[in-house]
């Protein structure tokens, strides 16, 4: 070996081992064999009050409302400039979780791949679909000159009408935690540091800055919380965000008990908590919890002041309690920068091979597909090499798939498909453009069935597309409903009249198979007359293709629903979305004690109310069937089951794990999963392990979770409703602490 190596080479790792060695001894952080707490401590030491409070605020990158983009940023939601003597790279930041957003185009012609909504990759229950999607926004994010993603969404959908949910990964905090968590590991894969965001309660959008969340701390912690705590333990992001709302009286970003109480001290979290933009109302923040401020301009709109600068280098010159606190918010703003490699690996603008990233997103569309409903098997469409006729109505299906809005809108390279402007009023009027991604599931259905006779209508007109569709041999009808941050749904009706449309098409022609592109769950008046359904969420850059080969069945429908879809709004625990119409942030108090930790399809099992459609559920062109359930009282619970495609295809399956009953009560709980892809006759066993808080509930006054002793029901099914094995098993006691989170 050592015969193989140059002379040059040599020389040049001896100079450049050189210059590290002399580097290690003025900068010893940039001694990438140290621990990053090491390195944090070493740099923050080094550090004037001044340096340190530069550390702490960045402003808004973006030239909307009239702000100017600060020297050195790339353009985009925030940016914390560098400081080249010591080696610190600037914070270059993006959102979001679903790619790199531009929202209103602000950067023209920077466009980025967009993936499918967050609650379609959840509706995947596929970790590997989140995490192959974290890593492909994240590298398109380094290659694009960022470090930073304020991706990681995770607030629980307990209203289906939040206007974000397309956002976040659904109502139940193990998948919805684990699928965060595995899009944070992703993107952190990439040296890109990412957040987990909104900590916590930020679980509506009307009155987002004014809105109190009162919740108990038992059921806060059993279900929003342990949906941050999974994801956090996964991914390791570098920050935490804190919301507009506030929780229990504070706000989300001044709030000592969430950040510094439960966060830090008793989950051990060794990030940085970051503000959202304009979120910090005082120079208090800091004291109770929150290590940086961004879109610094925006506080000073809304609150008077940047309160990470002037004021708090004043309390610091002033008062040790601050400075103590500010040493602790730089090291900690620069420990998860050296953990996640910001120092090692910049980024370096690289050209993007966008046929790949699209082959990612397409994926996981097709992952997150959910098929609905499947009469006399109408799907997979056959008759490919026929002159079947085929109608197309609605949902610019023509141009491309719809997406959701608001910071986290991606646009394509080569720009949207379609845009329209929707005009309206209040903080987000410049951005509420409805975007169509270029990816037309018309142009996909033709290319999958090229001797079909393939037309398409718009669907402006009912009596039209009815008429037309009773001289198809199938219609496919695509639905779409627009959802935006900032902004929640009244209802879950489908707007603009495409309910009368889909009654219309499908009373015309019962071989009607309706396409859903939704930011959530909708309502289905017409659901009894078509012959299928396919819920296709936003789907993201190969959504037309994914939507083409799913009906076409090149792939075999497996995505699950990760959201419970109401019969009726009246069946919520809200049927009114409390501050509906009112002011933008008025100051009201939502009542989430109501249904406290049992969201989603807990809230339903508590009531016993039938959903139109339960969470978890979501039909194959194969059949699975599940037996030899078997519990052994190991800790963690071992829980194992054997799984049988006895169908005629190849598909995959997400067979699920419910608690339904534990000692004194009724009690559902999903407990784990997986997904599994069997071939036509073939079985395979499944080994799931339990994590022993699912089992126990949070005792406040001890400050631990407890198992009681005594006898649990487990089941297993295909959905929250659909349980098909039942087990007892008979735990003894068992108290523990939280897991420390940061690794
Ligand atoms: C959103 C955040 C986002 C931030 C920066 C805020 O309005 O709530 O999710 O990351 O803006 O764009």
């Amino acid at each position: 070996m050592k015969n193989n190596i140059s002379p040059y080479i040599i020389a040049v790792l001896a100079s450049a081992m050189t210059s590290t060695h002399v580097l290690a001894a003025s900068q010893p952080w940039l001694d990438s064999t140290q621990s990053p707490d090491q390195r944090a401590m070493l740099l923050q030491q080094d550090l004037t009050l001044e340096e340190q409070i530069r550390r702490v605020h960045g402003e808004m990158a973006m030239p909307i409302l009239g702000f100017t983009v600060p020297e050195g940023a790339i353009g985009s939601a925030g940016f914390v400039p560098a400081d080249p003597a010591r080696g610190i790279p600037a914070l270059q930041i993006t959102d979001a979780s679903l790619g790199v957003a531009n929202p209103a185009n602000v950067r023209p012609g920077d466009g980025g791949t967009p993936l499918p909504s967050g609650l379609s990759s959840a509706a995947s229950w596929n970790p590997a679909v989140a995490y192959d999607g974290g890593r492909m926004i994240g590298q398109e994010a380094w290659s694009k000159g960022f470090n930073v993603m304020l991706a990681g969404g995770v607030n629980l959908a307990r209203d289906p009408r939040n206007g974000r949910n397309f956002e976040y990964f659904g109502e139940d905090p193990l998948l919805a935690g684990t699928m965060a968590g595995e899009s944070i590991r992703g993107i952190q894969s990439q040296h890109v540091l990412s957040t987990i965001k909104h900590f916590a309660m930020n679980d509506q959008e009307t009155a987002r800055m004014g809105m109190n969340a009162v919740i108990d701390e038992r059921p806060l912690t059993e279900s929003d919380l342990l949906a941050f705590q999974f994801a956090i333990e996964r991914g390791q992001p570098g920050a935490v965000m804190c919301g507009y709302n506030r929780v229990n009286g504070s706000h989300a970003c001044d709030n000592a008990e969430l950040l510094q109480r439960i966060l830090k001290n008793r989950w051990g979290y060794r990030g940085f908590v970051m503000s959202d933009w304009g979120s910090v109302h005082s120079v208090e923040a800091a004291m109770h919890g929150v290590d940086i401020e961004m879109g610094t301009q925006l506080d000073k709109w809304l609150f008077g002041d940047v309160f990470f600068e002037q004021p708090l280098l004043a309390k610091a010159e002033r008062e040790q309690a601050y400075r103590t606190r500010l040493e602790d918010m730089s090291r900690r703003v620069l420990r998860s920068m050296f953990d996640v490699g910001l120092f090692e690996h910049p980024p370096v603008k690289t050209p993007i091979d966008y046929v790949a990233s699209k082959a990612v997103a397409q994926r996981a569309a097709e992952e997150g597909m959910v098929l609905l409903r499947n009469e006399k098997q109408i799907l997979p469409l056959k008759g490919t090499g026929t002159n079947q006729r085929i109608l197309v109505v609605g949902g610019n299906a023509d141009k491309g798939v719809l997406s959701g809005a608001g910071s986290s809108q991606v646009v394509e390279p080569e720009g949207p498909g379609l845009a329209i402007h929707s005009g309206g009023e209040g903080q987000f009027a410049s951005l509420r453009e409805m975007v169509w991604h270029r990816s037309s599931p018309l142009k996909a259905l033709k290319a999958e069935l090229p001797d079909a006779v393939i037309t398409f209508n718009d669907g402006r007109n009912p009596g039209e597309a009815a008429a037309l569709a009773k001289n198809a041999d199938v219609v496919i009808v695509f639905a779409t409903q627009w959802m935006m941050e900032s902004y929640d749904t009244f209802d879950l009706e489908l707007p603009s009249g495409q309910n009368d449309l889909i009654d219309a098409v499908a009373s015309a022609n019962v071989k009607t198979v309706v396409v859903l592109e939704t930011g959530g769950p909708v309502s289905m008046p017409w659901l009894k007359k078509t012959g299928a359904v396919v819920q296709a969420w936003y789907p993201g850059a190969g959504g037309g293709e994914a939507i083409a080969r799913t009906l076409t069945g090149k792939v075999n429908p497996s995505g699950r629903l990760p959201i419970t879809f109401p019969a009726d709004i009246k069946q919520l625990p809200r049927p009114v979305i409390p501050g509906f119409g009112g002011p933008e942030n008025a100051k009201i108090d939502v009542d989430y004690n109501v249904e406290g930790a049992d969201v989603g399809y807990k809230w339903f099992a508590r009531k016993a109310i039938k959903p139109l459609f339960p969470f978890g559920f979501g039909l194959s062109y194969t059949k699975f069937k599940y037996d030899g359930l078997n519990i052994e009282k190991t800790s963690p619970l071992t829980v194992s089951f054997k799984v049988t495609n006895t169908g005629p295809l190849t598909g995959q399956d997400v067979p699920q794990l419910y608690l339904t009953h534990m000692p004194g009560r009724a009690q559902q709980r999903l407990l784990g999963w997986n997904k599994i892809e069997l071939r036509a006759g073939e079985s395979r066993s499944v080994t799931l392990q339990v994590d022993s808080r699912l089992l126990a509930d949070f005792d406040v006054r001890a400050q631990r979770w407890s198992v009681a002793p005594g006898d649990y029901a487990v089941a297993l099914g295909h959905s929250a409703t659909d349980l098909v094995a039942r087990q007892q098993v008979d735990l003894s006691r068992q108290d523990f602490a939280d897991p420390v989170v940061s690794h």
